[in-house]
């Protein structure tokens, strides 16, 4: 890893074993993309990509004269000179304009990567990666610009984002800023997204790239189930296993854009940050605004090799403290089983059962609180209901102690229902317009989180609670999209920082509850998958995946979440059946089976399981604390698509492929077919696996692939749906 400075050429090459990225000053003196891809050699001058020619209808610069950035590729584009694509950003200046020109002024090199203020974003100590933060300037506006680029030593990955000062005395407006763009030379490409709503997040979506635009955003004030903050373009013949594709992720979990632009000379612009649909930031002299970061990923081996870069990169660089590369425990959550009806009887009934299966963590989901007997009141009181817990958190925390389990909570600390003590206090604290009704999503309104002394006065009610008990975990969830936003301590002019706003206060409270807290692990949740995102993991290592705990659909859920996301991060438990979303009823072995790739837990009342069911559910759980480690943090692998037949596979496989676990998963019942083989992947060719007592080469496995017939052939004979197999594999 190294980034080079040609101090002649005035170009940039930071590369690693695996990756080149290349730019250089234009002869604008603005930054001009070169190149972006696998490794290539270092050369002083790549100048020869610069276009100079005079096509009719271009216009140039009039210093230059033949040169104009219509022709040529940017790092970071603007509004207003010779580039007619989107731009990266917009400032409009006191006299209205919105022309801009950042001219390069230094650069610093340095080890390592400096943090971002108040946001999350990967982190990198010196031996890991480099960083490059170029600063340019803008003599009219007086503002200056420094675009910042960290390549990963171990990783084919940059991670960007842009910082703008204002200089100048006149207050300027960013009206756009987005975190980061590449400009590549041709547009072969298809665009894959991650889209869905309640209860189906992040299903793949592969559209072909054409001249236009394609673009996915989030306008809810969370970053959403509906799109994702993650998208692939890719080569139309790359799949899992080959081909060429580029990931880009923002570490953000509010309103955001990801666009792909094609021109109409060939070439495609990528862009992602922040949707500049309702953002405005003002800049008084001395301000500055930091974007988040994106951070850039490229393969040319595939697709499971551009998601195992972005889990190991999350393991290893986002996700922070404890629970950093820390199998996860295997824990009871109480909500499709007791929805708000329970008391601490009936809690420590189901926990004790939890308790006997081996369980290691009870979670008390929503309900404990306040008047919140219904989802119609009570948020916002974050007081122990003492007809429910007598002797308060601190007392049923202890109690599952004692039982020999770590103990965990639900909070919903972003929200206030009108019938709650806090809403009857302070109204003005949740999102309103004035003059405007107040939309209600569940029966609740949003606190307005951009306001410092909201979130102060949440923290000292959280912190209280946290601090009497003894808490290990907490389950963070966000209920309802953002409307009616607007800040009524603000000026006109600053209500379109209120969804930005918004999101750094979030951040700031979780900040200071892991500051406070350091042991807790923390779940974030969003009615299900709506903040599924690289910003909530800096603070959450593990996210509630989707309220849709059928196992089949599941199955799509886990699959669609694993192109971003990594297994450790993918929250799945074992529901009761007939399931809750579904009305379906499948085995407790294949809701296993699919729940032990993620973090894997227990939604339901053990107490209500047939005891050949409670035999199995033991064996379960030990099965998952021996190979938990391998599972969520292994290298993952996706082998057959449930998009494409009725089957789903995958398989994970430790570090030094001694070790490899795989998942087969029928979802439609077959009548009179042969069942064939699946092929394995990431296995060493001439190791010999043990299966069951059988020997497999891992040639053998990968290319022949596991037969079918002898793991679930015994299915079809019993007519059974939905059947599955999870089969550990050993090197001898
Ligand atoms: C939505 C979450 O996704 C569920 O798991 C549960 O915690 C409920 N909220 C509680 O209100």
């Amino acid at each position: 890893m190294d980034i080079i400075w040609h101090s002649k050429s005035k170009q940039f090459h930071l590369y690693n074993d695996k990756i080149s990225y290349i730019m250089g000053v234009t002869p604008l003196g603005d930054l001009g993309s070169i190149y972006f891809g696998s490794l290539i050699h270092d050369k002083e001058d790549m100048s020869y990509v610069v276009n100079r020619f005079m096509l009719s209808n271009v216009v140039v610069d009039p210093d230059t004269e033949s040169y104009s950035m219509e022709l040529n590729r940017q790092e970071y584009p603007c509004f207003g000179t010779t580039d007619f694509g989107t731009q990266a950003y917009e400032v409009e200046i006191s006299n209205g304009s919105r022309v801009s020109s950042f001219v390069y002024r230094d650069h610093k090199i340095f080890k390592g990567k400096s943090a971002l203020k108040g946001l999350p974003a990967t982190y990198a100590d010196e031996d890991e990666a480099m960083t490059l933060e170029v600063c340019l300037d803008d003599e009219v506006a007086r503002m200056s610009l420094t675009l910042s680029y960290t390549i990963f030593d171990k990783y084919p990955v940059i991670a960007r984002h842009a910082v703008f000062t204002n200089n100048g005395p006149s207050e300027a407006k960013l009206t756009k800023a987005l975190s980061a763009c590449i400009d590549l030379p041709d547009q072969d490409y298809e665009w894959m997204q991650f889209s869905g709503a309640w209860a189906r997040e992040r299903i793949p979506e592969i559209k072909k790239l054409t001249s236009g635009s394609v673009s996915i955003e989030s306008k809810r004030g969370i970053s959403s189930a509906n799109q994702n903050p993650f998208v692939i373009v890719k080569r139309p013949g790359t799949d899992d296993f080959i081909g060429e594709a580029i990931g880009m992720s923002f570490v953000y979990s509010g309103n955001f854009v990801a666009q792909a632009e094609c021109d109409t000379f060939g070439r495609l612009r990528l862009l992602m940050g922040i949707n500049p649909d309702r953002f405005c930031w003002p800049l008084k002299q001395g301000e500055s605004f930091e974007t988040p970061e994106v951070v850039i990923a490229h393969t040319d081996e595939g697709l499971n090799n551009l998601s195992q870069t972005y889990h190991d990169l999350y393991n290893n660089n986002l996700i922070r403290g404890k629970w950093k590369n820390t199998p996860r425990p295997i824990l009871i959550n109480n909500w499709e089983a007791t929805f708000m009806d329970f008391d601490e009887k009936s809690i420590l009934k189901i926990a004790e059962k939890a308790r006997d299966a081996g369980v290691e963590l009870f979670v008390l989901d929503d309900g404990w609180f306040g008047a919140r007997n219904d989802d119609t009141a009570g948020l916002g009181d974050w007081v122990e209901n003492p007809d429910k817990l007598p002797q308060g958190m601190a007392g049923l925390s202890r109690k599952v102690n004692a039982l020999g389990m770590k103990f965990g909570f639900w909070i919903e600390p972003e929200m206030v229902n009108p019938d709650s003590n806090l809403y009857r206090r302070h109204p003005e604290w949740a999102l309103a317009t004035p003059g405007r009704k107040s939309s209600l999503g569940r029966h609740q309104l949003v606190l307005d989180f951009s306001r410092e002394e909201v979130v102060d006065y949440i923290y000292g009610m959280l912190k209280k609670v946290i601090e009497n008990a003894e808490i290990s975990y907490i389950k963070w969830d966000m209920n309802r999209s953002l409307t009616e936003v607007y800040n009524a301590n603000l000026p006109a002019i600053e209500q379109g920082t209120i969804y930005h706003r918004y999101i750094m206060g979030v951040y700031s409270l979780y900040e200071k509850l892991r500051k406070d807290f350091p042991e807790i692990l923390f779940e974030s949740c969003s009615s299900g998958g709506n903040r599924y995102d690289a910003g909530m993991l800096y603070y959450a290592p593990q996210a509630w995946c989707s309220d849709n705990t059928d196992a089949i659909d599941r199955i799509r859920i886990q699959y669609g979440t694993s192109f971003g996301y990594p297994i450790s991060s993918i929250g799945a438990h074992v529901s009761a059946v007939p399931n809750q979303q579904t009305g379906r009823s499948v085995s407790i072995s294949t809701r296993a089976d699919v729940a032990y790739f993620g973090t894997f837990g227990y939604e339901l009342d053990l107490n209500k399981i047939s005891n050949e069911e409670f035999e199995e559910v033991k064996k379960q759980i030990s099965f998952m604390k021996e190979h938990r480690e391998l599972i969520q943090f292994g290298t993952f692998y996706r082998l057959r698509s449930p998009f494409e037949k009725d089957e789903a596979s995958w398989i994970v496989v430790s570090k030094d492929k001694k070790k490899a676990i795989v998942g087969f998963y029928s979802m439609k019942s077959k009548v009179n077919q042969i069942p064939g083989f699946v092929k394995l992947a990431g296995l060493k060719e001439d190791y010999k696996y043990v299966i069951r007592d059988e020997e497999y080469y891992g040639d053998e496995l990968m290319n022949m692939g596991l037969t079918l017939g002898k793991y679930y052939i015994n299915s079809f004979i019993a007519r059974q749906e939905y059947v599955s197999f999870v089969e550990v594999l050993e090197a001898k």
